[in-house]
């Protein structure tokens, strides 16, 4: 019996920041994979071409945040939360830019769970997955992406409502085109991040769930800094609310002005930009053609996503909205 699972990577067009404070997120699932080939066996033993070193994981495994080499970590947090009966012997390949912001993690972590056997439905799945992530990592973070990667839908993005954890596909326009391109690899990341969460928590104590807040609300908050990130959250869900009204109006000038105005709350409010991915956001939205664009994921580096007309950019991905992770064959 052999085993072929695969899973995508992700891009958020609108939507940073607030998943794990309950809030509105806009990502797609991308045509780019993450693949697991394999055999049963009775330790997960999985090659990668990409890696120099395997990850060699025990059944019982219960720490994978000290495993080596740093890749099997995910594979291990995995192994970890789904205690499987069986493991498996085999290949991981992948098409997805790793550490660039585009979930390269995330899918890693699906893919082992789907060889593994994992069955049940995509939310189930995505929660699993999140909590090998941050069991790997010690990064706490929100369900975006592992939710989008189990659920995409192709031609669509998913918005979701990370409170209640809804999905509403959301149609992409055959008149534009959704451009990737990777700026600069991240640093820093898992550190801010931990701190933004801590951050929205205490916005919280002052003014209650993030994601019921009126910018009114926040301004009872008398810490600047965190004021200014509870502000970023609150304007952001906004945000994600009008960018899916604007795509089903068809209007890409107003999508493309808020992709540009969550940029800009990132950088102002919410601190998770870096000068190298404001230059390049400020020089991609000035181009003919380009109707906005944003730094995309967890921040500090990675990529920049851009709404255009078809043919608008010559550099960069042109990738398509694809279903969420699934079996092969
Ligand atoms: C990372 C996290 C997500 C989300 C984004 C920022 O990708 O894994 O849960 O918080 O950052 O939107």
């Amino acid at each position: 019996m052999t085993i072929h699972v695969r899973a995508p990577g992700r891009v958020n067009l609108i939507g940073d920041h607030t998943d794990y404070t309950g809030g509105m997120v806009l990502p797609m699932a991308i045509d780019r994979w993450t693949e697991i080939r394999g055999i049963p066996a009775e330790s997960v033993s999985l090659h990668s071409a990409d890696e120099a070193e395997p990850a060699e994981i025990a059944l019982d495994i219960d720490d994978p945040q000290h495993v080596e080499p740093h890749w099997a970590r995910y594979v291990a947090g995995v192994v970890a939360e789904m205690q499987p009966y069986g493991g498996i012997a085999g290949t991981v390949s992948t098409d997805i830019p790793i550490g660039a912001g585009l979930s390269s993690s995330a899918a890693l972590e699906l893919a082992v769970a789907l060889a593994l056997g994992f069955d049940g439905d995509p939310l189930s799945l995505a929660q699993l997955c999140r909590r090998a992530e941050i069991r790997a990592s010690g990064v706490p973070c929100g369900i975006m992406d592992q939710l989008v990667i189990a659920a995409g839908v192709e031609g669509h993005a998913l918005l979701i409502d990370c409170g209640d954890v809804t999905i509403e596909p959301v149609r992409i326009p055959d008149d534009v085109e959704v451009v990737v391109q990777f700026v600069a690899h991240r640093a820093l990341v898992g550190s801010a991040y931990a701190q933004r969460v801590a951050e929205c928590a205490e916005a919280e104590e002052a003014i209650g769930p993030l994601r019921s807040a009126t910018l009114t609300d926040t301004l009872s908050i008398t810490d600047p800094a965190i004021r200014a990130r509870a502000q970023h959250v609150v304007s952001e869900n906004r945000r994600v609310h009008d960018f899916a009204a604007a795509i089903a109006a068809g209007d890409l000038g107003a999508a493309g002005a808020l992709m540009v105005a969550s940029h800009n709350s990132l950088r102002d409010l919410y601190l998770t930009s870096t000068p190298v991915m404001d230059a390049a956001v400020e020089q991609l939205s000035a181009k003919a053609g380009v109707y906005g664009a944003r730094m995309t994921g967890g921040g500090f580096g990675g990529c920049i996503v851009a709404l255009t007309e078809p043919g608008a950019l010559a550099d960069g991905w042109v990738v398509r909205a694809v279903d969420g992770a699934h079996r092969v064959g």
